[in-house]
């Protein structure tokens, strides 16, 4: 994927009865998702993430409610707050996110580039940084 944080729009179809919201694969997310997981039933206090990944890519959605998406990457720390279904934040690997504020009717949908592989995690933040460090020296 193009490797770069960045908020996306997702096409919405405006009914009087509701809205629908389409995302389609290589349209509006640059890689192919095999995995859909969500979210729900959040802790207002709680906080989630708290880890990178070291080759998955997600697209990040705020289908219900609204919470904030802390995120570093490359030394450079960015914060994000996702509040509408027809909002994406894509999230490439590499990438530190902490969630939290959470709505207490959020529900964060995320489309992953691939199948759950918990070696694909990197749950200690001094060896995200060390690895990170490591990317930068190539
Ligand atoms: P984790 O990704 O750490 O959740 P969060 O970032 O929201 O805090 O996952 C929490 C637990 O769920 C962890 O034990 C791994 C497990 N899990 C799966 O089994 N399959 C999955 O697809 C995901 C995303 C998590």
């Amino acid at each position: 994927m193009n490797d770069r944080i960045r908020e996306i729009s997702l096409n919405t179809i405006e009914h009087s009865t509701g809205s629908l919201t389409v995302v389609e694969e290589e349209i509006d997310v640059p890689f192919q998702f095999k995995r859909a997981y969500f979210l729900h039933h959040l802790d207002p206090s709680g906080v989630r993430g708290s880890h990178a990944h070291k080759n998955l890519s997600q697209l990040m959605i705020a289908v219900a409610g609204s919470f904030t998406v802390a995120l570093e990457r490359a030394g450079r720390k960015s914060t994000f707050t996702l509040s509408s279904p027809a909002r994406g934040l894509l999230i490439p690997p590499m990438t530190w996110r902490t969630l939290k504020n959470f709505s207490s009717d959020s529900v964060c949908l995320v489309l992953a580039s691939d199948t759950y592989f918990e070696s694909d995690y990197i749950r200690d933040y001094s060896e995200f940084l060390r690895l990170g460090s490591e990317m930068h020296d190539l």
